[in-house]
C-alpha cells in the first residue's frame, strides 16, 4: 500500500473521530503556525490511507473563533495531505436544508470578524510574497473535489443535496432571528461558525478543499422555529454521519 494520504478530513461538531478507521498512527505535529487543535490521526478506511483531525480538538474544548485554523492545516499538509473534506455541523436556513441533510456547497459569505484568516502576516512569513497575497476565491471550494464528493455519495448511496451557500458566523454564541433573516436575504442556506477562514486559509495553503455540512438542526426562527439544543445538534449530526465513512471511503479512491 502507498504511504500517499489519499484524504484529509476535518471532524466538527459532534464527529471527534472517524468511525472505521483502521491501524490508526498518531502524530503530534507543531507548525509554523503554532499548535493544531489535537494530533492529526492516521489510518486505514476502505483500503484508503487517510488523515484526520478533530477541528475543536477530540474533547471539543476549543471554540470556533479560537480554533487555529492555520496550524490544523499546516498539520495536515505537514503530514502529506492535499485534499481536505471539511465536516461542518451547521444550521439550516432554506427550505432544502432541514435537519440531517446533508450538503456540498457551492459558495460561502464570511460573516466572521477578528480571526486570523490570512497565513501572509509578518509574523509568519516575513518573506516577499508578491502577487499570491490574493489568492483567487471566486469559487471558495475546490469545484473538482465539490465533484468527486458529489460522484461519491451517488456510488454510495447517500443522499446529499449538491449546492448551496455557506454563511460563516462569529459565535460561540447562536444567530438573532433578524440575522438569520438577514443571511437568507443574502442567500445563504446554512449557517455554521468554522467554514471561516479555514477555506481561504486552504486556499492560500494550495490545499484543495471541500466541505460537507451536517445539518443539526434550523436555524433561528426557521422551520418549526423552536429552541435548539445541544442535545437536538448532537443527535441530528449522530444519525446524519451513518453513511459517511463508506461516502469519505470512495472519495478518497477516486
Ligand atoms: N448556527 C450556527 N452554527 C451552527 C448552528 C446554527 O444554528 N447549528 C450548528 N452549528
Amino acid at each position: 500500500m502507498s504511504h500517499r494520504i489519499a484524504l484529509a478530513v476535518i471532524g466538527g461538531t459532534g464527529v471527534y473521530k472517524l468511525a472505521n478507521l483502521e491501524d490508526v498512527e498518531t502524530r503530534q505535529v507543531d507548525t509554523r503556525f503554532g499548535k493544531p487543535s489535537g494530533p492529526v490521526r492516521i489510518g486505514h478506511l476502505l483500503g484508503q490511507r487517510i488523515a484526520f483531525m478533530a477541528r475543536h480538538g477530540e474533547g471539543h474544548s476549543v471554540p470556533p473563533h479560537q480554533v487555529n485554523y492555520r496550524a490544523n492545516l499546516a498539520a495536515l499538509k505537514e503530514v502529506g495531505a492535499t485534499r481536505v473534506l471539511a465536516l461542518n455541523t451547521v444550521g439550516g436556513i432554506t427550505e432544502r436544508f432541514g435537519p440531517r441533510v446533508l450538503a456540498c456547497p457551492d459558495q460561502l459569505i464570511d460573516y466572521t470578524w477578528g480571526r486570523v484568516s490570512t497565513i501572509w502576516d509578518a509574523a509568519s512569513d516575513g518573506s516577499g510574497h508578491g502577487e499570491v497575497l490574493h489568492v483567487d476565491f471566486g469559487d471558495p471550494y475546490t469545484p473538482l473535489l465539490r465533484h468527486k464528493v458529489i460522484a461519491a455519495a451517488h456510488v454510495t448511496g447517500v443522499k446529499l443535496v449538491e449546492s448551496g451557500c455557506y454563511g460563516a458566523t462569529q459565535g460561540p454564541r447562536l444567530e438573532t432571528k433578524a440575522e438569520i433573516a438577514r443571511m437568507r436575504r443574502d442567500g445563504c442556506d446554512l449557517v455554521g461558525m468554522t467554514g471561516m477562514p479555514e477555506a481561504g486559509l486552504a486556499r492560500e495553503l494550495g490545499l484543495d478543499y471541500a466541505c460537507l455540512a451536517i445539518v443539526a438542526n434550523w436555524a433561528a426562527g426557521c422551520g418549526t422555529g423552536e429552541e435548539i439544543t445541544l442535545a437536538e445538534v448532537l443527535s441530528n449530526v449522530e444519525a446524519a454521519s451513518a453513511g459517511l465513512p463508506e461516502l469519505i471511503g470512495e472519495l478518497a479512491r477516486g
